[in-house]
């Protein structure tokens, strides 16, 4: 969704904002602009479209302020237009803010203003911000402590989310920055601060962040910051340095990141797994330390997400369930936030988000902890907000996810469920032991065999390009292979526009079969020995109604008029999700790649949704 770029320093602004525009483009964004502190007081520019448009303005080189902000707008209020686009300023030009999030009174706060006698020029929410700063600075002394007072002001009176940042005409030496319930960093350089809506876009700049929590506010000098609370009593904050490398946040030679994430998989897994679990060892974290008591008093554990990360919820289920012996519900966060779960101390909620910035997320989160549930947040995103409400803390290490469409994050997040999955049965001993063993063993080996799927991607290549003009496909699958299906299917359906839709094998002859026909396409996947057998049989009775068959499979299956098998190494049922998601995520790729989409930035869609 949208970002936030902002810099105070000694070098020009400009470059080094659009710069960083240009590393949050993965956010999803349809309008760019950016605002800098000129000798003759404030000059904005800005447009819809895309960043690189910034570079075509006229007098864009000419700006020379070495203090600036700049943004990626995600239109919410108005439509795109360069009207609606960021920095906003208020009637007397003195202030210029960019915003992140939904300012939910916006209206009652416009009409407030109005009848002061402001002129609103957008359709945003975002305009009021500027004007109800300006109102309460008039009243204040034209000087730092005066902007802070009405900074806060201002924000005690926003109701929603924001992340905003503040440039002031008559204070060309200072910036203020504040967030709530949005993602904002500030980066340390010498004798110069970066502001950004995440680390990736600062980390060719600095690797020493400060993380900013909810209501607070931060004041940027060239060389020195002041963190406050909604109150402008001081806070203090720790340096944080960030081990994220540039290269990571790079396409380091491959054509999209999508598609490098896709082959960074081998590392990350291992990454994951990293000290968590070794040869004859007990999983350990030591992020939690559950008592067994507590273990056995669990009558519900809830696993609770959006999008993928929902689908790498619906693959663990089944591990969780069987190791921890305990009801085990997976929900979509934006309908468990408003579906009054029965919660209490009894139960369990673990919340998985790649950003930890997922608005509806977060908000399921806080009602849990509000009923006295434990709460634990999977994230991959050091400090992301989701980590600083959750009781406990458990990251994915699948380094920089870039792309909108997710994939290192979502089997990074299998990986690490699976882990817990055992941590949990280890402190039960509920559980066989020689079993635990053997699911550790095979854990150990899935960095080598996603290594193995990616050797040869040929033949995926070729069946995407034999398919990709089509305009409607299924996934089946029975257990932790429908779940892959449903992922599969997110997956192209986000990045090719073809329509699809994933059903449990089974449920085929209970409706969806009337709609195979002639030529259409049908991806099985089949990974569980048990149940192997009985989705042929549904393939089978596709095939005999016209449909074209992709196999994806670690079983030996006879060949019986596929269009095409894909093999992949063997594994366990209950882990398999993470090899045999590979070659789908393939699939769309090149599908998308055949169709001459982008691939990373796929229409309509934002890397982190961070308003309901
Ligand atoms: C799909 C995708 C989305 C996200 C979802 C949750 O490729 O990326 O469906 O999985 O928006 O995002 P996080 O994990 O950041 O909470």
């Amino acid at each position: 969704m949208c970002g936030i770029v902002g810099y105070i320093g000694l070098k020009k602004a400009s470059p080094i904002l659009i710069d960083g525009l240009l590393k949050l483009e993965y956010r999803g964004y349809d309008s760019a602009g950016i605002a800098t502190i000129e000798k003759n007081g404030i000059k904005t520019m800005k447009d819809k479209g895309r960043v690189r448009n910034l570079y075509d303005l006229d007098g864009i080189n000419d700006l020379e302020g070495t203090i600036g902000i700049a943004h990626t707008r995600w239109a919410t209020h108005g439509k795109p237009s360069k009207e609606n686009s960021h920095p906003h300023m208020d009637g007397t030009k003195t202030f210029a803010v960019v915003h992140n999030g939904i300012i939910e009174n916006y209206q009652e706060l416009r009409e407030s203003l109005e009848e002061k006698g402001y002129k609103f020029l957008s359709a945003t929410d975002t305009e009021v911000i500027p004007n109800l700063i300006y109102d309460y600075y008039k009243n204040e002394e034209k000087n730092e402590t005066g902007l802070l007072k009405a900074v806060s002001s201002t924000i005690k009176d926003l109701k929603g989310s924001y992340a905003i940042s503040i440039i002031c005409k008559d204070l060309p030496d200072i910036m203020i920055v504040a967030r709530k319930d949005s993602p904002l960093v500030v980066g340390k350089g010498i004798n110069e601060y970066y502001v950004s809506s995440d680390i990736p876009a600062m980390l060719s700049y600095t690797k020493q962040f400060y993380l900013l929590n909810d209501g607070e506010i931060a004041k940027l000098s060239r060389n020195n910051v002041s963190f406050y609370n909604i109150n402008l009593e001081d806070v203090s904050k720790d340096l944080k340095d960030i081990d994220w490398d540039v290269s990571s946040c790079e396409k380091d030679g491959y054509e999209d990141y999508m598609l490098k994430e896709i082959f960074e998989q081998p590392t990350a897994i291992r990454e994951t797994i990293g000290s968590r679990l070794k040869n004859n060892e007990k999983v350990n974290f030591d992020e939690i330390n559950f008592s067994k008591e507590y273990l056995k008093s669990l009558n519900h554990i809830y696993l609770v997400a959006c999008g993928t990360a929902m689908h790498a919820g619906l693959a663990v289920k089944p591990i969780l369930e069987k190791l921890c012996h305990t009801n085990v519900t997976v929900d979509i966060a934006s309908e468990f936030r408003y579906r009054d779960p029965l919660l209490d101390e009894h139960t369990l909620c673990i919340y998985i988000s790649q950003s930890g910035e997922t608005a509806d997320t977060i908000a399921a989160l806080k009602l849990a902890k509000s009923k006295n549930a434990k709460t634990i947040a999977i994230s991959n995103v050091i400090g992301s907000s989701i980590t600083r409400e959750a009781d406990y803390t458990i990251y994915t290490h699948a380094g920089p996810e870039i792309a909108v469409a997710s994939t290192k994050a979502y089997t990074c997040q299998i990986i690490l469920l699976s882990l817990l999955s055992i941590y949990f049965a280890e402190i039960l001993e509920i559980e066989d032991t020689k079993f635990l063993n053997s699911l550790k063993e095979e854990i150990l080996l899935l960095p080598k065999k996603a290594l193995n799927i990616l050797n040869d991607t040929s033949k995926i290549k070729n069946f995407a390009h034999k398919i990709y003009k089509e305009h409607d496909m299924f996934f089946i699958g029975r257990g932790s292979d429908y779940s892959v299906s449903m992922e599969a299917s997110l997956k192209l359906k986000e990045i090719s526009y073809i329509h699809s839709e994933a059903y449990a094998a089974g449920e085929l002859k209970h409706g969806p079969i009337a709609l195979i026909e002639n030529g259409i396409t049908v991806i099985g996947i089949l990974t569980d020995p048990n149940l192997v057998e009985k989705t042929v049989s549904n393939l089978q009775e596709v095939i005999t109604r016209g449909a074209k068959v992709l196999v994806i499979t670690n079983q030996e299956i006879e060949s019986k008029n596929y269009e095409e098998i894909i093999n992949i190494p063997s594994a366990n049922p209950l882990i398999s999700p993470v090899l045999s998601i590979i070659p789908l995520q393939l699939f769309s790729y090149y599908i998308s790649k055949e169709k001459g989409l982008d691939v990373d930035k796929p229409r309509n869609l934002a890397k982190s949704v961070t308003v309901e």
